[in-house]
């Protein structure tokens, strides 16, 4: 089939080579030209498990090309899929400037019957709002369709998600449309759900709000197990063999990060308080998520009470291992507010971006993990990358000042650290 992908960024670069692997003909569009020029050249724009290699592949093959004219890739294909950013705005609302930029540019430039996919993630009520929009300005109602289809790619392994996920949601009234979807997808072997576009819209933000909630409730948990002495891994542990639970999203730690959980949930509050619903799990979620990542200030403003002057070494930067992300991420808020009291931070994260080095010039990057914990008062652990979770904890304290670890991602051997003499604390192994 013929694809044109609107957005070059994070999903929009994985779905348009996961649609390409699949045989079909993709033009991936995105008015920035220096990541369309880079795209062109075959290097990757973003750090993603296995897509460097696919890039070339699909280019190769000639399956995928990169380009900036919108017009020109909409002449050539059938079906165009919006994946622009939307962003929250500090009022918790969702930011869909870039979505009807698009719908305003395609009004103009649509011709023939084409259907306009929705992958970027939108409050409930957007489809019916964007083909209100098309119709205002002027685009006649028989020349498109619209469905919704929600991604739930994670970052770090988004290709492996795209070509084989758990589910396609497809969202829309028009049965024309929904046909056209699933002669894309069922390729795929994975199962379709049709739905309407309300439905569809819901399905994406009640699936991270629930991750969330997962991840919000066993740190809740492991605060508890913190006072009582009790263990959160085998809690933890214990609970995930009930199949009804499942162990996934059951880490406790310092809390959730990253582009879309925070964002989401605080959108679905959002839309709660708009239909006079007020959604109190989610947004006790959002709370509890807030609280966590106070922890290691906490628990080193009991232990020095003055932090002025203080070495104190952070260890991962990302929000999650193998991503140099750092949007959301809790080491960013820990960072900020060592800084307010006067600690001397040094860093290691092995994929560090340059994002973070404009916000924080005043840190120091260290290259070795080791030499970033010289002389240091304190270490906190705030991404669990395999060659943090490896440290050699006796070259650990021999390096630092006052041996200590505050390991927020739980992510040590518990019984090495108990015989490393090196004061420990965990959110929750007691
Ligand atoms: C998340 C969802 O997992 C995807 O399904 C969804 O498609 C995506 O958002 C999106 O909306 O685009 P992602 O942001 O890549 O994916 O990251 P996750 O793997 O979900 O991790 C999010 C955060 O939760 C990280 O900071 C991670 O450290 C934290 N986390 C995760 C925990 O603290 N504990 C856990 O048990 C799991």
């Amino acid at each position: 089939m013929q694809i044109a992908v609107v957005g070059a960024g994070y999903v929009g670069l994985v779905i348009s080579l996961g649609f390409s692997k699949m045989g079909n003909k993709v033009i991936c569009i995105d008015k920035n030209s220096r990541i369309i020029n880079t795209l062109k050249k075959g290097i990757p724009t973003i750090y993603e498990n296995g897509l460097a290699e696919m890039l070339i592949d699909c280019q190769l093959n000639r399956n995928l090309c990169f380009a900036n004219d919108l017009k020109d890739a909409v002449e050539k294909t059938d079906i165009i899929f919006i994946v622009v950013n939307t962003p929250t705005k500090s009022n918790w609302e969702t930011d869909l400037s870039q979505i009807y930029e698009v719908i305003d540019e395609l009004s103009k430039i649509i011709e023939s019957y084409k259907i306009i996919v929705i992958k970027s993630t939108v409050p409930v009520g957007t489809q019916k709002c964007i083909e209100k929009r098309l119709i205002k300005n002027g685009l006649s109602r028989q020349k498109f369709d619209i469905v919704s289809n929600p991604e739930f790619l994670r970052e770090g392994t988004a290709l492996e998600d795209f070509l084989h996920g758990d589910r396609f949601v497809i969202g829309s009234d028009s049965e024309k449309a929904k046909k056209v979807m699933k002669k894309l997808y069922s390729s795929f072997g994975i199962e379709i759900v049709f739905t309407t576009p309300e439905t569809a819209e819901l399905i994406k933000y009640s699936s991270n709000a629930f991750l969330a909630t997962k991840i919000s409730f066993i740190n809740e948990i492991a605060n508890l197990c913190n006072k009582v002495g009790a263990n959160i891994d085998t809690i933890a542990y214990s609970m995930g063999l009930d199949k009804r639970i499942s162990p996934e999203f059951l880490k406790a730690g310092i809390g959730f990060g990253g582009a879309c959980l925070p964002k989401d949930i605080k959108s679905l509050a959002k839309v709660g308080d708009r239909y006079g619903c007020d959604l109190d799990i989610v947004k006790s979620v959002i709370a509890v998520n807030e609280k966590q990542k106070t922890i290691p200030v906490k628990i080193l403003l009991d232990k020095y009470n003055d932090l002025k002057g203080k070495n104190i070494t952070i260890l991962g930067l990302a929000y999650k291992p193998n991503t140099d992300d750092i949007r959301e991420a809790p080491s960013l808020y820990i960072i900020k507010e060592l800084l307010k009291r006067g600690a001397i931070i040094n860093c290691y994260d092995p994929g560090v971006s340059s994002d973070i080095k404009r916000i924080y010039p005043q840190i120091t990057y260290c290259d070795d993990i080791y030499t970033s914990l010289t002389g240091s008062f304190c270490a906190i652990i705030c991404t669990e990358w395999n060659e943090i979770s490896a440290l050699e904890l006796n070259q650990v304290k021999n390096n630092m000042k006052i041996p200590m670890i505050i390991d927020g991602r739980n992510t040590l051997d518990l019984e090495k650290v108990k015989n490393s003499g090196i004061t420990y604390y965990s959110i929750g192994r007691g």
